[in-house]
């Protein structure tokens, strides 16, 4: 949950590191380092703080040379000081280091390290790599990468810059992609740290280590044995990641769907109908995904059985460990994931395929390591997703579950591209009848979102976005839970929003919302069709197929959680604690 990046070329290195540490902030964000080499000496400037905060208190685009590391983070071990921050040197100062990941045996190796003279000046785990390696040295650069890789237990990305100008980066359970440009080299946790430079990539694998030395790059595995990986071109939109007009790359997210729902359409044909096949024929189904994702997970659970006729099992991927123990050899297990990265969707993933399970996923990042581990993926081609909170690649995941679904079922649902787009346009015109909602809620401590059947898992999809952007505590309730205990809660003043489009599920929710306002609660509805319980209601547009209103009606709680993050002086793209993507258990 770091950003990591080396790069060792013809050019200037401090201005590009600060440019690619800000295209990777969202993978953390709360101290930046870099290290640069300048005539033979290691030179460090770290803080904590943003990366333009950062930059300008200690201006570190304007560090000399040519080479050099640097880093964004989301600390794990030791708290946010500028100590803590990367790089991390070791005690002669000749090497400096920037790493993702943890290091699980850090404690044993800094007893040992401490009990030959080495002195550490951080409370990181990741100190213990830099001495490591100059405990490593002295049989060269190789040997001490091939040593210290050996000697760490966890998982890691590091990038290392030694006093001679080589840069090495070893990987194992966490990304590492080489950039490979006419005038020089990057090593990079995500192909957003080099693409406004270059488009080929080079994906390391676990137990990789690779070097840039003099220009050369070598790659080798753990044994020091060679390794030989292609030159991947990556497309450039995936670096499109500007905030154009708008205030937040939240707020243009949000905006985006009324396109992105529509390229989550656009599949490749022989793979839509390799995933759908394989899906179509397994004897047993389980889904997984994490936060955002598993709320997909449960639609997708519903979409399946209701529509296709098929039975799945959801599985949250931190459960994943203790659920799947037991699934049979010739299971699937759906792994949906924005980011691809997601460790403990990674980690599920694993132990299924252990078990002979075979993998499908819906991702986002076509080049993460999730689509590598994939016996088919589809995309839902969203185009990079930087702020924190899931927006757009939630309608894209519904989008394509929904498409996947209507193929399972011989076009039972008609899902249609152009009536996506429309619904979504119009819910996003609604914007002032969403603020009017957004004041009435302002300075609420708590919130309950409340819906049925497919509407459930877009209140839990609600309640976690007004957590995460807002601060507030909000809960998801299936509704006709209400009377099994949460009905204790309603009082004046309480605040619960009803997810009631004209469904199957309508006149049970309204039975609901009537509960809820006879105890003196505020009622906001999300609907299509008005009713005189609300207190106050949104609208959202009448579908034809009403399996497809959980694609219209997150976008109000979408907006609201936005709303009230700038009304509690939250920057709604990077919350405090949280990063984009979570690499670590
Ligand atoms: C959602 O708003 C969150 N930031 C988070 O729950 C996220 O959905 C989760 O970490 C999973 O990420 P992934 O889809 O990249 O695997």
């Amino acid at each position: 949950m770091c950003s990591i990046i080396g790069y060792k070329g013809k050019n200037s290195a401090a201005p590009i590191l600060v440019d690619s540490l800000k295209k990777m902030e969202y993978r953390g964000y709360d101290s930046v380092g870099v290290a640069t080499i300048d005539d033979g000496s290691i030179l460090v400037r770290k803080g904590i703080g943003k990366v333009i905060e950062v930059n300008k208190s200690l201006n570190i685009s304007e560090m000399a040379g040519k080479i050099g590391i640097g880093h964004t983070r989301w600390a794990t071990h030791g708290g946010v000081t500028d100590s803590n921050a990367h790089p991390h040197s070791a005690c002669n100062k000749n090497i400096a280091v920037v790493h993702n990941g943890i290091i699980e045996n850090y404690k044993e190796l800094k007893a040992e390290l401490t009990a030959k003279g080495h002195v550490f000046s951080s409370e990181t785990d990741t100190e213990v790599i830099a001495h490591l390696l100059e405990i490593n040295i002295s049989g060269g650069i190789r040997k001490a990468m091939i040593d210290t890789c050996k000697s760490l237990k966890g998982n890691f990305a590091f990038v290392a810059v030694f006093q001679d100008g080589t840069i090495a980066g070893a990987r194992y359970e966490e990304p590492l992609i080489i950039g490979v440009a006419n005038d020089g080299y990057f090593i990079s946790s995500d192909v957003l740290g080099f693409l406004q430079y270059t488009d080929k990539a080079i994906f390391l694998e676990n137990g990789d280590i690779c070097i840039v030395d003099s220009s050369k790059l070598e790659i080798f595995d753990f044994e020091g044995s060679p390794v030989a990986h292609p030159i991947t071109q990556v497309a450039w939109e995936l670096g499109d990641i500007d905030k154009g007009k708008y205030a937040h790359h939240t707020l243009k997210e949000i905006n985006d769907q009324k396109q992105t729902v529509v390229h989550a359409g656009r599949q490749d044909e022989v793979m839509m109908q390799k995933f759908c096949d394989i899906l179509g024929n397994a004897k047993s189904i389980y889904i997984t995904g994490s936060g955002t994702s598993y709320h997909s997970a449960l639609l997708f659970k519903h979409m399946l059985a209701r529509f296709g006729k098929i039975r799945a099992e959801t599985v949250m991927s931190s459960e994943a460990e203790y659920a799947l123990s037991s699934m049979e050899a010739d299971s699937i297990l759906v792994a949906i994931s924005q980011s691809g990265e997601t460790a403990d969707v990674l980690d599920s993933v694993k132990l299924a395929k252990s078990q002979g399970a075979k993998i499908l996923s819906i991702l986002n990042v076509t080049t993460s390591s999730l689509a590598r581990s994939s016996d088919a993926f589809l995309s839902t081609n969203c185009g990079p997703e930087i702020g924190v909170a899931a927006t757009k690649s939630f309608t894209g995941q519904l989008a394509l579950i929904y498409n996947v679904t209507d193929r399972l079922c011989n076009g039972c649902l008609g899902t249609s591209k152009a009536e996506f787009a429309i619904a979504v346009e119009n819910v996003l015109a609604n914007v002032a009848s969403i603020a009017k909602a957004a004041e009435k809620m302002n300075g609420a401590t708590d919130i309950y979102l409340l819906g049925r059947s497919l509407h459930y898992p877009v209140a839990l999809e609600g309640a976690l976005k007004l957590k995460e952007l807002a601060y507030v505590h909000a809960e998801g309730i299936a509704a006709g839970e209400l009377k099994h205990g949460p009905l204790a809660l309603m009082e004046k003043n309480t605040i619960v929003i009803m997810l009631n489009p004209h469904d199957d599920t309508f006149s049970d929710t309204i039975s609901n919302a009537h509960e809820i306002k006879a105890r003196g609660a505020t009622v906001i509805g999300i609907s299509d069709s008005k009713d005189d319980v609300y207190d106050h209601w949104i609208e959202i547009p009448r579908l034809n197929q009403s399996a497809f209103y959980p694609l219209v009606e997150v976008i109000p709680l979408q907006i609201l959680a936005y709303q009230l993050a700038l009304a509690n002086s939250v920057d709604p793209d990077y919350p405090r604690n949280l990063a984009k993507s979570v690499t670590v258990r």
